[in-house]
């Protein structure tokens, strides 16, 4: 018997069966195996939320959540956040290496020449009202691209997809700056195709009546790397819903939509805007003993600590952590930053995180470093989003090229009623 399979015993039956193991998993298929009887349906797994199912091979992200590792195609993101810039990571978990050079040029000024928009989706975004959530103008625009783009349809083309890529990743950051203007009444900023990707980004979100914006470099630097941290983080809700959608061959643009409404979700990407609230809620350093006694009696969450996968020191947080303190120093010190720093002191002590490895998560700073660098809490999941689109192409790229990949179509159990007729209806001969 070869040692990498799983005998299963069925006690109904008696019958043994031999279930082979692959990369730490059984493929699933192979327990239809499982039947009382020819006409038997089979077994099937049940796992309402996917807490234990691969849904997929791919080769873009590694995570170990014990030892707080997280690493894109092979590289730790300590090392790419430190080193490399935001578009030369998106090269990187699009094609798998970074870039040369001659590449890196190609792909920034390909990506450069994509980042206007047509009038018509500027009209499409006025339509909006005054107070619409930009997340809500950000998904509807991106979706509504794909009535401008019907060449996107030919998913099966390696190079429609990649034109597609092009125009999302060009796109996105003047998206999401118009609809951060919408939401203020300002007029719109034409994207400034010599500055980089995040240099632009800042100048069509805030730039006044000045001829040229210039941002400050060290915030620029700071929101790239948010960009980097954020790029990427295998199967989560989103990019599941990415390559769900995705799988039907729906184009990139109305999947992508999907995926940034589930961004959308507190659950999901909103989860730093409740630090902030849960910091001036504190109010003052003195007051964190009091609210962790309330997090340990149940009354409250410590918002950004715990994570699903993360049982230790979310790798991407410690970044944030330390950029929080060089923004601080730029745009002088906040109240909150202090609260936070000794909330995390506490915690980190405590009896009750420790034995729970509830570690600080990549929310716990973020909403930080956002709000000082003066984002409304409204655009925290559009600046998700931004990044994320590398992340939700590459792994809808990856998920089109690969052939074990089908339509998604999960299974259920049936729990409802019997067979059961209509008052008055006969149930008609020989049902
Ligand atoms: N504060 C206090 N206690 C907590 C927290 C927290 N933030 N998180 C988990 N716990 C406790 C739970 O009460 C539970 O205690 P118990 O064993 O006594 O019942 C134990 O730790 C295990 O927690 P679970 O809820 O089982 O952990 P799960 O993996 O389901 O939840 C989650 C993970 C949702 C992230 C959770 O830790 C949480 O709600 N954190 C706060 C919200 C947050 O920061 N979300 C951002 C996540 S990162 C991201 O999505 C980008």
């Amino acid at each position: 018997m070869a040692s990498d399979t799983l005998t299963v015993t069925d006690n109904r039956t008696g019958r043994q069966y031999e279930l082979p193991i692959r990369d730490g998993t059984i493929p699933s298929m192979e327990l239809r195996k499982i039947k009382t009887s020819a006409d038997d349906f089979g077994l099937m797994t049940y796992d309402p939320a996917f807490m234990n199912t691969a849904n997929c091979r791919s080769a873009i992200t590694y995570i170990d959540g014990d030892q707080g590792i997280l690493r894109h195609r092979g590289y730790p993101i300590e090392e790419l956040a430190e080193n490399k810039r935001f578009l030369e990571v998106a090269w990187l978990l699009y094609r798998g290496e970074l870039p040369t050079e001659a590449q890196y040029a190609t792909w920034k000024s390909e990506i450069t020449v994509h980042t206007m928009v047509h009038e018509n989706i500027k009209k499409l975004m006025e339509g909006f009202r005054y107070d619409a959530h930009p997340m809500g103008i950000f998904l509807s625009t991106v979706g509504a691209l794909s009535t401008f783009y019907p060449d996107a349809k030919d998913v099966q083309n390696e190079a429609s997809r990649h034109l597609q890529i092009l125009r999302l990743v060009g796109k996105v950051p003047t998206i999401a700056a118009y609809a951060y203007r919408h939401h203020l009444g300002l007029p719109y900023v034409l994207p400034d195709n010599e500055l980089s990707y995040t240099g632009n980004f800042l100048n069509m979100l805030f730039k006044r009546t000045e001829p040229k914006y210039t941002g400050n470099p060290v915030l620029e630097r700071a929101l790239d790397i948010l960009f980097i941290l954020h790029a990427d983080h295998e199967q989560n809700c989103s990019t599941t819903t990415m390559r769900v959608i995705g799988s039907s061959h729906a184009d990139p643009y109305v999947s992508l939509a999907g995926a940034a409404a589930a961004l959308y979700g507190p659950l999901h990407g909103g989860a730093n805007e409740a630090v902030l609230r849960m910091l001036a809620e504190i109010g003052s350093v003195s007051h964190i003993p009091e609210f962790i006694r309330r997090v340990k009696a149940g009354e409250v969450k410590l918002m950004g600590f715990g994570h699903r996968i993360y049982k230790s020191y979310d790798p991407r947080a410690k970044i944030l952590k330390d950029m929080a303190h060089q923004v601080f120093s730029v745009l002088g010190t906040s109240a909150l930053l202090d609260i936070a720093i000794e909330l995390e002191r506490i915690a980190l002590s405590d009896e009750y995180f420790v034995s729970r490895k509830l570690y600080p998560n990549v929310d716990f700073y973020s909403g930080l470093i956002y709000q000082a660098m003066k984002f409304p809490m409204e655009m925290f999941p559009v600046l998700f989003a931004i990044p994320r689109t590398v992340g939700w192409l590459a792994q809808w790229d990856e998920m089109l090229r690969d052939p074990e990949q089908k339509i998604a179509r999960p299974r259920q159990v049936y729990t409802g009623s019997d067979l059961r007729h209509l008052a008055g209806v006969r149930e008609p001969v020989g049902a």
